[in-house]
């Protein structure tokens, strides 16, 4: 259990299920365990798609919680994710957060690795201790398993193989928002701070949208039949039907709404893996949010957006229009997220607990049975969060 000196715990856990403690949004000393537990621990983390590094030399810096880490495309055609460090004194080797390099090269004292890590050269090596051999100070490899192109990384040896830890309700429909076979391209990406605590941002839900989102009833966008599936550990998965007005009034130019794919439906997949990435397919978006925790306080979130490598001009085109125009900083279907997360964040700063409803029909128990729009399906991540963490649920 997490506790102080004294062996008090942190943070006591409300006795009901619906109830969630405003204080583990606003508990600066709980980020300290949440990086061992969470981010270090046994869950697995997406940190690259081919597409967004699809060349030899190629690589994308990162974070998981505090540590530096980058994903390079090797010589061989390999995508490996190494601790962004050098393996002398520990300078961080890589500082855009993207390039193409041959070879990375520490400043400090010239150490040079390759696209796979191994240490290639080093100055002045004759002086060194007598045992000193390169092979031996290879970059740090991370545990990687891939999907669809999607590269995940764990820190955890004990973490189970990628498929069975995200389950086949997730990554079945996964591969639907990664295009149904992985052969995607980069279109680009929007960069977005939110102005609250990582785990404010990663409980959004599936009662607020046509509430809190004016687009909804401006475009006069009704959901249709839809569902939400959840996993003990957390994933979970919303999918429905996107009903589409024929005639938009409310915008000069209705095409940014079009649905111009074949094999897929006109439907809306979301999904929310723990702890904090969220993908989505919105008729011909798609798109992935890595989410970068900077400490306790604020998150920067990254909207990659995606197109298909059997796409025309055309479709491009339209995918990157109707991708920046419905997600992102200025998305008609999400700009007001942003002002929540914040107001969540100024708002809890206050005694007690955030209470959930819709959906919820035992206040002391939790299910896996979830209506498209309950807010219910977010308690399962919850409890599996508290177990992480270690608190102690109050008695009935
Ligand atoms: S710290 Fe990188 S070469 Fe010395
Ligand atoms: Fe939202």
């Amino acid at each position: 259990m997490s506790s102080t000196p004294g062996n008090e715990p942190l943070l006591e856990w409300p006795a009901k299920y619906n109830e969630v403690p405003k204080q583990v949004f606003e508990m600066d000393e709980l980020w300290p365990k949440e990086l061992e537990t969470i981010f270090y621990g046994a869950e697995w983390h997406p940190i690259v798609h081919r597409a967004e590094i699809p060349n030899p030399g190629d690589y994308k810096a990162a974070e998981l919680g505090e540590m530096p880490i980058f994903a390079v495309h090797g010589d061989d055609g390999a995508i490996r994710v190494f601790q962004n460090t050098c393996t002398h004194r520990g300078t961080s080797l890589v500082t855009e957060s993207s390039g193409n390099k041959k070879e990375f090269e520490c400043p400090y004292h010239r150490w040079l690795f390759s696209l796979e890590g191994d240490l290639v050269g080093c100055p002045n090596s004759r002086d060194f201790t007598p045992d000193f051999d390169k092979k031996n100070f290879s970059l740090f490899q991370l545990r990687t398993e891939e999907f669809c192109g999607l590269y995940f990384v764990t820190m955890s040896d004990k973490t189970p193989p990628l498929k069975e830890y995200l389950g086949e309700s997730f990554y079945e429909p996964l591969s639907r928002v990664l295009g149904g076979d992985g052969r995607l391209k980069l279109a680009g990406y929007q960069k977005v701070m939110y102005d609250c605590n990582w785990k404010a941002y990663c409980d959004n839900d599936g009662y607020h949208a046509p509430l809190l989102h004016k687009a909804f009833a401006l475009l006069n966008w009704q959901g249709g039949k839809g569902f939400q599936r959840i996993s003990e550990n957390g994933h979970l998965t919303f999918e429905s039907e996107l009903k589409i007005p024929d005639e938009i009034t409310a915008l000069k130019d209705g095409s940014i709404l079009d649905f111009k794919g074949t094999t897929t439906s006109t439907g809306s997949i979301v999904q929310m893996q723990f702890p904090l990435t969220v993908y989505s397919k919105h008729m011909d978006m798609l798109n992935i949010r890595y989410a970068f925790p900077k400490g306790p306080k604020g998150i920067e979130v990254h909207y990659a957006y995606f197109t298909h490598e059997d796409d025309n001009d055309e479709m491009i085109r339209h995918r990157i229009r109707q991708s920046s125009n419905l997600l992102g900083p200025c998305g008609l279907i999400s700009m007001e997220d942003a002002s929540v997360f914040s107001r969540i964040d100024k708002g809890n700063k206050t005694p007690g607990n955030a209470i959930f409803q819709k959906g919820v029909q035992d206040e002391y128990a939790l299910s896996f049975e979830v209506k498209q729009n309950d807010e219910s399906g977010n308690l399962p991540r919850w409890e599996h969060y508290r177990k992480l963490m270690g608190f102690k649920r109050a008695a009935q």
